[in-house]
Parts: C-alpha cells; structure tokens; sequence
C-alpha cells in the first residue's frame, strides 16, 4: 500500500515514515524542504533499508499534485506539511494561512480529483484553545486559538467537517497533538529546528550541549504544583504510531473522526529539567524569566478515545523523552547540518 506523506522530511513525518515502512507500507513523500532536509531520506534508509520516493515541491503546487497521483497508487494521505512556529505566525499571518490552509484546500482538490479520499490531518491542541476546563477531551467545543497558527489548524478543521458533510465518501482522522517530543533511538533522525529553539526541549538540549547558555524558564509563579506550566508531552515514536492507528482505523470509517494524541498526563517545566539532569548527570544552567505571553498555565490530553477506538497509547515515558532527545543532539550538535 502506498501512502502519500507531506512534509515528510519534517520532525513527525520522518519518524512516521520509518513507522509506515516497517509495517511494510511505502511512504511517497512530498516536501519543499523549507523545514525538512533531504539528507533525512539516507537517514530512514539507513533505518529502515528503504530509502521514500520523494517528490521535492510544494503542497500549494496544483500540477506537481496531480503528476504525483498519477505516477503513485496513492491510496491514503498524511498531511504534516505546514508552517509551526507560533510566534511567527503572528508576524507573517498570510504565509501561514497559505500554506497550511490553501496547501491543505489545493491537496485536498487534488485527492478529489484522484478519487484518493482517506485523510490523516495534523491538528494540535492548540484547536481547544484557552479554555481553562482539562484535561482537554474531544467531546469538548474547540475554543478561540489566540494567534494565526491556532486559528490555521481550526481553520481546516472546520472546512474538514464541511467537506465530509458535502461527500460522504472522504474519510478523514483528525489527529490532535499535545508536546511532541523526543528522538528516534537510533539518533539518526531528530527534531532540527532553524535557529533559537522557540520549544523547550530542543532549547534544553542545546543549553546542554553548549550552543546556548543558560534555559530561561518561562514563569515560575503559575498556579501549579511548582509554579511553573504544565503540559502533556508525548515521544515522537509514539505519536508516530499513533498515525498507524489512525491509518487501519480510518479504513473501516467514513466522515470525520477527531482523536487527542497525548500521554493523558502532564508534567511541568521544571520535572523536564530534573529528569533532563538525571539522564545528562549534570546540572543545567537555567534561570527563572518572566511568563511568555498566550503561554497557558497547564493543559493536557484525556487521551481515552484513542486507547479505546485506536487501540493506542502512549509506551514511552518522560525519561525516554528526554534520553532520546539528549541521544539526537548529543549525536549531531548541528542537527542535520555534517
Ligand atoms: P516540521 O516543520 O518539522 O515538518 C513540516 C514539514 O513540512 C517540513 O519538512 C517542511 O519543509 C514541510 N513543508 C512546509 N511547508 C510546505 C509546503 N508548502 N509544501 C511542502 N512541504 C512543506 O514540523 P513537525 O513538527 O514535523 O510538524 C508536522 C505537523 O504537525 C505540522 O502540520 C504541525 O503544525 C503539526 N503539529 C506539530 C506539533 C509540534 O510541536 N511539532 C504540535 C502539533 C501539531
Ligand atoms: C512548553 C513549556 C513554556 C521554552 C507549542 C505550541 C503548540 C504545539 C506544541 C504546534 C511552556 C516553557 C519553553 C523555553 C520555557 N505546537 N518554555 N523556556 O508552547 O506548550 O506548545 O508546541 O501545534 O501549539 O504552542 O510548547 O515547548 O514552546 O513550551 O520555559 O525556552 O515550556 O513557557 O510552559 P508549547 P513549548
């Protein structure tokens, strides 16, 4: 079976990728490598004995789409590919509602057109938005995203509900992840971000490395067991098969299925430092800094619909996390950069 992949050369389609292999199915990836590397590929070759076709281009490339239909047996599309960053999102509001909502619309038409209608989408938790009622369910209404990268992800989520309501045919899993995390144990494949880490673990790891000097933890007077955030981190091997799941699952269903992929428990900012300590045997420089602002005091994932209907959860726990983490950076100080 073959699977078209976007953003496949990204942190989560990556180790998806090595997931989809193993169960013996083909990812086709696409990707325009604005955030992924191409060097990934030897890396999940290395891995898995296979190298992905891969199609360098963009999701907003209407004939690139169409040609990609045409030369694969596509039967089924997981869609990573997109623009992240929340605080750029509030700088560059266009680019981020063009490439994640029109890519997604432009992918979509291709599917119809292809008669490819079974979609796994990459929403976030961010969708729940600044509701203070946890741990988030799906069963709950999505709040007000506060900045253009959340309402990006709402965005197609609504206009996901109107197309399954428009053709019945479409089957669609929309997958909502909490804080992913970690590395592929290998150490091979990793998160890679481009520049100052916006995220905490990345930052923690390149604290410990010695790129950057000291962690700034975002506010510690919070009202939570430490007085520092609280949020549901889930290992990128995980979430990775979580896709699996949703795949088979998303087989047997039509219409939309909506699934929280989380750990179903939180942890705060200052437990990542300890357990970053415990697994680097050393202390990490960090200093206590004021709250960053839309930052949400604690919120984590009731991730009981997945186990249920999925049949998945989470295996690996926060020290996994953390090691695997540590194992990447360790490996490559400059990410994908030799
Ligand atoms: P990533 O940036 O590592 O991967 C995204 C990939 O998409 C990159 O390789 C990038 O080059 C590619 N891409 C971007 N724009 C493209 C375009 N126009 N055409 C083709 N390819 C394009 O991000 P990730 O962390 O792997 O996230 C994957 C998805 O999961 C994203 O949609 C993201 O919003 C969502 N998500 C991520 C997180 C997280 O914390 N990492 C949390 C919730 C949801
Ligand atoms: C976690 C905690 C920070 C960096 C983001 C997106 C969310 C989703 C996942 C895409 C917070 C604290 C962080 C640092 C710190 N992405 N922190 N010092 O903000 O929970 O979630 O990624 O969909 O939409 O918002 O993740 O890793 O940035 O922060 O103290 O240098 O770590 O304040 O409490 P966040 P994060």
């Amino acid at each position: 079976m073959t699977i078209l992949v976007t953003g496949g050369c990204g942190y989560i389609g990556s180790h998806t990728c090595i997931q989809l292999i193993k169960q013996g199915i083909d990812p086709v990836i696409i990707d325009n490598l604005y955030n992924g590397k191409e060097i990934v590929l030897d890396r999940i070759k290395k891995i898995t004995g296979k190298r992905p076709r891969f199609y360098q281009g963009d999701i907003r490339n209407k004939d690139l789409l169409d040609t990609i239909f045409k030369e694969n047996n596509i039967k089924g599309v997981i869609h990573f590919a997109g623009l992240k960053a929340v605080g750029e999102s509030v700088r560059k509001p266009l680019e981020y509602y063009d490439v994640n909502v029109y890519g997604t619309i432009n992918l979509l038409d291709a599917m119809k057109k292809a008669y490819v209608k079974k979609f796994i989408f990459s929403s976030s938790a961010t969708v729940y938005g600044t509701q203070p009622i946890i741990p988030y369910i799906e069963t709950m209404e999505t709040g007000e995203p506060t900045q253009p990268y959340g309402r990006s992800k709402l965005f197609i989520e609504k206009i996901l509900q109107d197309l399954s309501i428009a053709d019945q045919d479409w089957s669609i899993t929309i997958l909502r992840y909490f804080n992913p995390v970690g590395a592929h144990p290998s150490g091979l494949i990793g998160e890679d971000p481009q520049g100052i880490p916006n995220n905490l673990m990345p930052y923690i790891t390149q604290v410990a490395i010695g790129k950057l000097d000291s962690l700034a933890v975002f506010g510690n007077d919070y009202e939570t067991r430490d007085g520092t955030c609280i949020r549901d981190f889930i290992h990128v091997m995980d979430l990775a098969e979580g896709h699996l799941a949703a795949l088979n699952y998303n087989d047997t269903q039509s219409g939309v299925n909506i699934f929280n992929l989380g750990s179903g428990q939180g942890n705060s900012v200052l437990e990542v430092i300890a357990t970053f300590e415990n697994v680097f045997r050393k202390k990490l420089p960090y200093h206590f800094a004021p709250r960053r602002d839309g930052d949400l005091p604690a919120y984590w994932a009731n991730a009981d619909r997945a186990k249920k209907l999925l049949n998945w959860e989470t295996k690996l726990n926060l020290h996994d996390m953390v090691q695997d983490s540590w194992n990447w950076q360790s490996k490559n100080p400059n990410g994908f950069e030799e």
